[in-house]
C-alpha cells in the first residue's frame, strides 16, 4: 500500500512546485510585471496531461474502494470526486487562456490572474485535503490485499518532467525548476 501512496505523495510534492512557480509568476502579473506566460502554459500541460491523467485515475481508485467500504468517508470522497472533475476543468481552461496570450490574442490582465489564483489555491486544498484526510483513513482501513492489486493494476505513467526520461517539451520547465530562483 505505501508504494502507491508514496507515489500520489511524490506527485504532490512535485505538483507544489509548480504551483509555487504558478505562483511567482502571478505575483509579476499582479504587480504589473512581465510573466513567463510559456512557463506558465509548461506547468499547466504537465498538470492537465500528467496530473489529470496519471495522477487522478489512480486515486479514483482508492475512491471508489473507499465509498464501498468505508461508509464514514462518503462524504468526503464525493467531494474529492468533484473536485477532479473541477481541476480537470479549470485546468484546461487557465491552458487555453495561456495559448491564447502566447499567440497574442487580447486576453485582460486580471482574468488571468483569477484563474491563476483560483487555480492555485484549488489545487492546494484538494491536495491538502487528500494528504489530511484521505490517504491516513485509507492507508489504516482498507485492505493490504486490495492495496497489493492496486499496486498491479494501475498504469502510474512514465513521469515526462520529474521522472528520469525528461521529455524534450519540458526541458524549459525543469531548467526553471532547478535554478535557485525559479528562472532560467
Ligand atoms: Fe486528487
Ligand atoms: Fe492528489
Amino acid at each position: 500500500m505505501s508504494e502507491i501512496l508514496d507515489r500520489l505523495n511524490a506527485d504532490h510534492r512535485n505538483m507544489s512546485r509548480l504551483l509555487e512557480l504558478l505562483e511567482r509568476e502571478y505575483a509579476l502579473l499582479a504587480g504589473n510585471g512581465a510573466p513567463d506566460i510559456a512557463l506558465m502554459r509548461d506547468a499547466m500541460h504537465y498538470l492537465t496531461h500528467y496530473s489529470d491523467r496519471f495522477h487522478h485515475p489512480v486515486e479514483d481508485r482508492i475512491f471508489d474502494r473507499a465509498q464501498d467500504e468505508l461508509p464514514s468517508m462518503r462524504e468526503l470522497v464525493g467531494r474529492l470526486r468533484r473536485e477532479h472533475y473541477q481541476l480537470a476543468e479549470d485546468g484546461r481552461a487557465l491552458y487555453q487562456v495561456l495559448l491564447e496570450v502566447e499567440s497574442d490574442v487580447a486576453v485582460r490582465r486580471d482574468v488571468l490572474r483569477t484563474l491563476v489564483d483560483h487555480y492555485v489555491r484549488s489545487q492546494r486544498a484538494h491536495m491538502d485535503l487528500e494528504e489530511g484526510k484521505l490517504f491516513p483513513l485509507a492507508r489504516r482501513e482498507l485492505d493490504p490485499n486490495w492495496w497489493a492489486r492496486l499496486a498491479e493494476e494501475v498504469d502510474a505513467g512514465r513521469d515526462p518532467l520529474f521522472g528520469h526520461l525528461l521529455d524534450q517539451e519540458y526541458r524549459y520547465l525543469r531548467a526553471a525548476l532547478e535554478s535557485p530562483a525559479g528562472e532560467v
